[in-house]
């Protein structure tokens, strides 16, 4: 590998960063290109178990670079607690970069996706409440405030000024809420974060190019999965961002045939957080099984997670949109247990056949799974290699991949950092 993007395939918490800290050890450089701390990426090392919101998961290892690039949307007070965090861990980040061109959420954008939530009532999205979609709409509007206006006094008030006093009226007269912003705090809480951040501020475009162009090896460290995805995801149920292999590169500034390789990170079952379609979804005692093994909730709000069987539909689809070379297939030790288990391997809606992932929610929602079962198997989480894995454990695997149509090279049997099996 000299470049090579990591994604989840899925809705999200696929098990990303453990696949990207285990990958991140052959890497010179770890890059973040899209998201905010709406993300939730779990490491666990022996015993200690790391979360990461913003920073990427490669600041565990001493000598990796670590960027976070234009495409991310950032909230210096919660990566400032993040970095303290990590140093109260003894770690460092003094090799921490922060694009200057990556978006500010501001306390105006949490403020709003929170009363949004409330007033879409019953259609709320279930955000994770982080001022992100509101962030990405000022980027968008353009009316967004960005990293490098921190560094100009004057303009950063003026942006700060303009901005309060639209979104007051918004809160006001548009929500009827009774919360308002200050300018002044804003400006002087965002002066004191500058102060501790700056250091960290570079155009981390040229860092990219500069490590893609001389050889050295880059791993793009996805967020979210590519059913959030705002173009390609369950839309309106999807975040703010382009998740998909794509978003690395106008996230982070590159081309896309710097790209080398994508791997599709996937749950042997499904999970998603908050609303929306989602054909395989368990309500029976096998989902509660499942979700309590798994420990399913969320890293960022705690919230219980969606569990349901696995989905080669969405599987297939996520592999034709980010032309993904490789599945990592995290989880299948949760399975263990479970008796006889099912894929989904097309949808029906009435007497029509589905094999292809719908772009209508509501044609979505219709579609039910057609299922093929097969075989469970017992414990494997001491297993570490894939000729001891049970013959059903493989049959799984292989059928996965079938389904899914690229190959399969890395299997998940535990949390752990060792607790992997690699295929080939
Ligand atoms: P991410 O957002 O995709 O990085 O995933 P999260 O960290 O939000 O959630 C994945 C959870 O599954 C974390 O608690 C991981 O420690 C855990 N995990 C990752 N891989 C495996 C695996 O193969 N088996 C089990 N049992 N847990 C895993
Ligand atoms: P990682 O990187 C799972 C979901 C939220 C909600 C929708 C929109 O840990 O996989 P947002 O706050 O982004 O506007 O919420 O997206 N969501 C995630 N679900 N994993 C994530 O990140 C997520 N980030 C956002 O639950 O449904
Ligand atoms: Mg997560």
């Amino acid at each position: 590998m000299s470049t090579l993007v990591i994604i989840g395939a899925q809705w999200g918490d696929e098990g990303k960063a453990k696949i990207i800290d285990i990958l991140s050890e052959k890497a010179d450089v770890v890059v973040r290109s899209q998201g905010g701390n709406n993300a939730g990426h779990t490491v666990s090392v022996d015993d200690e178990v790391y979360k990461f919101h913003l920073i990427p998961s490669g600041i565990l290892y001493p000598n990796k670079e670590c960027i976070i690039g234009n495409g991310v949307v950032i909230d210096p007070e919660g990566i400032i607690k993040e970095i303290e965090g990590l140093h109260a861990k003894g770690i460092s980040t003094d090799r921490l970069k922060i694009s200057l061109r990556a978006h500010l959420v501001m306390p105006y954008h949490k403020i709003l996706d929170g009363i949004k939530e409330v007033y879409r009532g019953n259609d709320d999205i279930g955000t994770t409440k982080k001022g992100i979609g509101p962030c990405y709409m000022d980027k968008v509007e353009r009316c967004g405030i960005r990293v490098c206006d921190l560094l100009n006094d004057s303009l950063f008030e003026k942006k700060v000024r303009e901005n309060v006093e639209i979104k007051n009226k918004i809160i006001k007269y548009v929500y009827e809420q009774d919360t308002t912003v200050d300018a002044d705090e804003i400006i002087k809480a965002y002066r004191g974060y500058r102060d501790i951040l700056s250091k960290y501020f570079a155009d981390t475009t040229v860092l990219v190019h500069e490590a893609v162009s001389s050889g050295k090896k880059v791993l793009f460290e996805g967020a979210q999965g590519t059913l959030l995805d705002i173009d390609l995801g369950t839309y309106p149920y999807v975040t703010s961002s382009h998740p998909v292999t794509g978003g690395v590169c106008v996230g982070s500034g590159i081309g896309p045939t710097a790209i080398e390789e994508s791997i599709g990170v996937m749950k042997g079952y499904v999970t998603r957080v908050g609303k929306g379609p989602f054909p395989t979804e368990l309500f029976d005692k096998t989902g509660k099984q499942i979700q309590d093994v798994g420990h399913e909730f969320g890293t960022t709000t705690g919230r219980a997670r969606r569990v349901g069987w696995f989905d080669a539909v969405i599987g297939k689809y996520a592999v034709r949109t980010s032309t993904l070379t490789a599945i990592a297939l995290n989880m299948i030790d949760v399975l263990s247990d479970l008796g006889p288990i099912k894929i989904c391997v097309a949808y029906k809606k009435g007497e029509e056949i589905i094999n292809e992932f719908p772009p209508s929610l509501e044609e979505l929602a219709l579609c039910e799974p057609i299922y093929e079962e097969m075989p469970g198997w017992g414990p494997i989480s001491h297993l570490r290699s894939y000729e001891d894995l049970p013959a059903e454990a493989k049959a799984y695997v292989k059928r996965i991949e079938e389904l899914c149509g690229t190959k399969i090279t890395m299997v998940g049997v535990g949390p752990n950092r060792d607790q992997n099996i690699y295929i080939g």
